[in-house]
């Protein structure tokens, strides 16, 4: 996610882009990949950029708004690598059901797989104009938070540990499905990756079960 030098980068996705049809087709996932989510790459590169540039300058940069570009590119890169690791393509294991520790944190903390399924659902279905539903691990309470990110703002939830990432925006779907959101939340269970899900969950907890 990063070059190595300073600056961001694009991850490569782990699949091809025709994989996660028809959950995302081909055209939706290269414009987001390429085109969205580059973009908070380059802006991101291009805010740090202009800082080390008032910097050697001696003179003092727009810092509200270059905090605040670097702050939503940068919660945008990193949601959107969580999000693209988050899934696999239904023909070599993505969806079906969760196992492992994952499983066991689920069932206590929702009664069942199908009660989570249902309540990020609706997480998802209720994100209004541009956000994310996320499954995240509160350190501090010790259980799994379902928890809506308006627009980007990761920094807004310091400590919370971002288990599963589901982009709402509408760029995330429009393409295939208009104004029908449900229907790509329901196609997203199909090409859901659990276990990248449950390394997550293992390493927020870091050995502690
Ligand atoms: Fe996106």
């Amino acid at each position: 996610m990063t070059n190595g030098k300073g600056r961001y980068s694009l991850p490569a996705l782990h699949y091809g882009y025709g994989d996660l049809a028809p959950s995302i087709s081909e055209q939706l996932l290269r414009l987001h990949h390429d085109g969205h989510h580059k973009k908070y790459v380059d802006q991101a590169n291009a805010a740090l950029e202009r800082m080390e540039k008032a910097r050697a300058g001696d003179a003092m940069p727009n810092m509200r708004c270059e905090a605040q570009a670097l702050a939503f590119n940068v919660g945008g890169h990193m949601l959107h690598s969580l999000y693209w690791d988050n899934m696999r393509p239904a023909s070599s294991g993505g969806g079906g059901r969760p196992g492992g520790m994952l499983a066991d944190v689920l069932n206590k903390e929702f009664g069942s797989f199908e009660r989570f399924q249902k309540e990020f659902t609706e997480l998802a279905n209720s994100v209004e104009s541009s956000g994310w539903a996320t499954l995240v691990w509160c350190g501090q309470l010790e259980r799994p938070l379902l928890v809506q990110i308006k627009d980007h703002d990761l920094y807004a939830i310091p400590g919370f540990k971002v288990l599963m990432a589901m982009d709402a925006w509408e760029h995330a779907y429009y393409l295939d499905y208009k104004n029908e959101k449900a229907k790509y939340t329901a196609s997203f269970w199909n090409v859901v990756n659990w276990e990248v899900i449950d390394h997550r969950l293992e390493r927020a907890l870091g050995g502690k079960r």
